[in-house]
């Protein structure tokens, strides 16, 4: 019988073999990279809103902080869009006849919310809380960049899994005092910026992360009162016996010039839960 297929044919067939199976991994490796890609995540995007709402005019030019207009963020897993009427406060007087702010106005006419564009959104499978976080020593600007220096919004992260877990399995590198939550410009403390913290009484029953008190400036270089206070500790033990008992004690500063140290301090005085604990699945899918 004679071949159907010379021997060239051969070689031919297992050549396309190869290049299946490269087609299949690349196309594999495409997959992958789209799942993580800006064009899904959205990570980066300005979508178009109604409005052009600038942050950085608002907070940058104006001053306004974030609670002025995303009131919840403290005590709920939202952190909420402002109603309307909180525009209205300023624009009743200030660009009233502004076309950009035209759906703003028809809103208050109509009392119809101006319907905006949500740029984070995670899945509803997702189990996530602002109140956990802003109260645990997480900064805005940690997870949604500098806010103050947008013109329009867009999202500074990807919000997947993985950058969760990234910040859950090790959260020591990201806490800073509560007091920071707002500040922008934070930044980790260095020895050219150390930072001093205090326990307070921890017996108060206040909640943990509040009974932590930390500032940016030497404690011990704030004036008199401070300086008297911490007489009994320095070699006076003798006749301070009496004297310790009158005068209250004062709080114990540490300084910490890196955030490993500063971490690992607010860890474990914010009672945050271990990274087994943390990353466990049912943490965020209930
Ligand atoms: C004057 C009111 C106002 C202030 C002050 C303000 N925001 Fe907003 N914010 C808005 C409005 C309106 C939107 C919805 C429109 C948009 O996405 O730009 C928004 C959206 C956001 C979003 C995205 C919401 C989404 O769709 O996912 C984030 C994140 C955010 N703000 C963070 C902040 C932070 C952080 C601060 C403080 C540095 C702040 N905002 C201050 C009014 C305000
Ligand atoms: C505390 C007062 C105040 C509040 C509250 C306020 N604005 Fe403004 N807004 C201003 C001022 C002042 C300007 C002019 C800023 C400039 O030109 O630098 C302005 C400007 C604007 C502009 C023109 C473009 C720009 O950014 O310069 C838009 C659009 C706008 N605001 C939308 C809103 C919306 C939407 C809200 C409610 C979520 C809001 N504003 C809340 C004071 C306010
Ligand atoms: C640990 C990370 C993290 C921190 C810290 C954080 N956010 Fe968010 N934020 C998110 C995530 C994730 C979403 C999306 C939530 C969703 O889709 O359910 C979001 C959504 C928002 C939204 C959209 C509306 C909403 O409530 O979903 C606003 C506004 C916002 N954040 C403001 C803030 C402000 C202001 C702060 C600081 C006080 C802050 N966020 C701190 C992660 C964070
Ligand atoms: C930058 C760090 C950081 C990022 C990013 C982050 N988290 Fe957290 N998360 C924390 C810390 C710190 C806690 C507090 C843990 C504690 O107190 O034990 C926490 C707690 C939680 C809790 C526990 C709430 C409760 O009441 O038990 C949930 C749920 C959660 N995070 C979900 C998420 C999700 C979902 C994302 C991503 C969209 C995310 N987190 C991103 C640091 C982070
Ligand atoms: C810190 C919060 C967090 C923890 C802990 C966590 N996940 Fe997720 N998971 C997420 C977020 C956020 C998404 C949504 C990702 C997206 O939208 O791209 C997600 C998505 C998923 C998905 C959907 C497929 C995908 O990748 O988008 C699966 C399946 C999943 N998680 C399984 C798990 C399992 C199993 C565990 C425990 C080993 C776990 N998750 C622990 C936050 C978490």
């Amino acid at each position: 019988m004679a071949q159907i297929f010379d021997r060239s044919s051969n070689a031919l067939a297992r050549a396309s073999l190869v290049l299946t199976g490269l087609i299949v991994i690349a196309l594999g490796v495409t997959l992958d990279q789209l799942q993580r890609s800006p064009w899904v995540t959205r990570q980066g995007q300005r979508p178009d809103q109604p409005v052009p709402f600038s942050h950085k005019h608002h907070v940058q030019g104006l001053g306004l902080q974030c609670q002025y207009c995303h009131v919840t963020v403290e005590k709920s897993s939202y952190a909420g869009i402002p109603p309307t009427k909180t525009c209205i406060n300023c624009h009743a007087q200030i660009w009233t006849n502004a076309q950009l702010l035209e759906p703003v106005r028809a809103s208050w006419a109509t009392g119809e919310s101006v319907v905006w564009t949500k740029v984070h959104d995670l899945p509803d499978f997702v189990y996530f809380s602002h109140e956990i976080h802003v109260n645990k020593g997480l900064g805005c600007a940690t997870c949604h960049g500098r806010v103050d220096q947008m013109p329009l919004m867009y999202a500074q992260n990807t919000l997947q899994m993985e950058w969760c877990l990234d910040c859950h399995r090790n959260p020591a590198k990201n806490l800073r005092p509560t007091g920071e939550t707002y500040n922008m410009a934070w930044e980790k403390p260095a020895e050219d910026r150390p930072v001093w913290c205090a326990t307070g009484d921890e017996k108060t029953g206040l909640p943990t992360a509040e009974s932590v008190s930390c500032v940016t400036k030497d404690p011990s270089s704030a004036g008199p009162e401070v300086a008297s206070l911490q007489m009994p500790l320095s070699g006076a033990r003798g006749l301070a016996g009496d004297v310790g008992a009158a005068v209250p004690a004062a709080p114990a500063y540490t300084k910490f010039t890196s955030q490993d140290e500063l971490g690992h301090f607010l860890l474990s005085h914010y009672k945050i839960r271990t990274p087994r604990e943390l990353t466990s699945c049912e943490v965020c899918h209930r």
